[in-house]
């Protein structure tokens, strides 16, 4: 493996559909993005002829927080296009994904849009996003939540840290920095050949905010926290520790905008970029009830269920499934003590972002980057 490296696997959710049950704060996060969802496809050109229209639903994990999104995407499609073409929406993660838990919840769930529209169609593709994954212009709307600000990998370990934004490593901070400029490039100009002419992808990500704040930042110090108690009574060995990062980053808005600007993705144009502060429903839910335990504990499950099983897989080669459970234990049971000892509003900066696939896209990513830049 190369230093940095955790395994093939750069991101790993709770699997078993335990993303899909601890996946709230993400869910709200995501609401503020719907309008610009819908906005997208009442404007994207509808492609002549009879073939299937295709919504791709990038970095799906198991399907829970794209239920609502691909109903607005399909129903508003519906309605300009009547009834009888079919909606084709391909959901779209990492190989290792818990599709099984998509196509269940597909299957059953009455919010489904499957079972709400009669000529809407699921599929699925295990494989990169920063890679080519679709046909050339086959895709009419794209949507992709919470899941760009995860790289495609690691480039270097972080000595002093988890998450790279509380590294004090300026060498390892500048590491990720180009590791996160490269991929978003690749992310952008991938979609720039998968998107039909006029088609828009809405994308919703971590961000950090105009002061540089990543955020998060009582949830993952009680994750240091943890972690260097669970090393100190020697549950975890300090190489293990070592190893272990999670490989996400958030952008700035002028770091959103580089490659339109540099003419990297030349195929598309930023129509619109926001960054925003995402309601924190756990400090306002602890505001109304009081109740410090259950703070924490909701916090710790956000964390098992999107952070902690990448945190594991830095765990030595070879451990047994009952050590990773017992380490994904520890860790949520510590965060989730320290987070109840003193409950505080934790700061979610998130950029909601609008490309749109056209031939004129260099000067639009301007008339957008020079109306939105703070
Ligand atoms: C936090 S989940 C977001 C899931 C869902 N979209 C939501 O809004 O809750 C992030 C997802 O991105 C996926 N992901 C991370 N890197 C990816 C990549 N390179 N290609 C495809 N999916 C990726 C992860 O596997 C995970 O399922």
């Amino acid at each position: 493996m190369q230093e940095g490296e955790q395994s093939g696997r750069p991101a790993a959710m709770e699997g078993h559909g335990g993303y899909n049950s601890r996946s709230t704060v993400q869910a709200g996060g995501a609401s503020a993005a719907l309008p610009r969802l819908e906005r997208a496809a009442l404007d994207v050109p509808l492609p002549p002829g009879t073939s299937p229209i295709v919504v791709a639903d990038y970095g799906a994990s198991q399907g829970r927080n794209s239920l609502l999104p691909m109903a607005v995407a399909v129903q508003t499609l519906r309605q300009r296009l009547g009834n009888g073409r079919a909606i084709s929406v391909i959901h779209t993660d990492l190989a290792g994904n818990d599709f099984s838990a998509l196509f269940e919840l597909l299957n059953t769930d009455p919010q489904s849009y499957l079972t709400l529209d009669q000529d809407a169609f699921a599929s699925a593709i295990g494989r990169s996003f920063y890679e080519q994954i679709l046909p050339d212009d086959s895709v009419t709307l794209g949507w992709c939540a919470w899941s760009v600000q995860w790289l495609s990998r690691a480039p270097v370990a972080i000595p002093d840290h988890v998450q790279v934004a509380y590294s004090r490593d300026e060498r390892t901070r500048a590491a990720f920095a180009t590791q996160a400029a490269q991929d978003w490039s690749d992310f952008l100009r991938h979609r720039g050949r998968e998107l039909r002419p006029g088609g828009r992808l809405v994308i919703i990500t971590m961000a950090l905010t105009d002061d540089g704040d990543f955020g998060y930042r009582p949830v993952l110090g009680a994750m240091q926290d943890t972690l260097e108690e669970l090393v100190a009574e020697g549950e975890v060995r300090r190489e293990e520790a070592s190893r272990m990062a999670i490989p996400t980053v958030g952008r700035t808005r002028a770091e959103f905008a580089a490659p339109f600007m540099s003419g990297e993705c030349s195929d598309l144009a930023l129509e619109h970029i926001e960054i925003f502060e995402a309601e924190d429903a756990i400090w306002r839910d602890f505001l109304k009830d009081g109740d410090a335990t259950a703070f924490g504990a909701r916090w710790a499950a956000f964390s098992r269920a999107s952070v902690l099983p990448t945190l594991a897989l830095g765990l030595s080669e070879g451990t047994s499934a009952e050590r990773v459970r017992d380490f994904v234990e520890r860790m949520e049971t510590g965060m989730a003590e320290r987070l109840a000892a003193g409950p505080a509003r934790t700061l979610m900066p998130l950029a909601i972002i609008v490309v749109a696939a056209t031939d004129e896209a260099a000067s639009r990513s301007q008339a957008a980057w020079d109306v939105t830049k703070p």
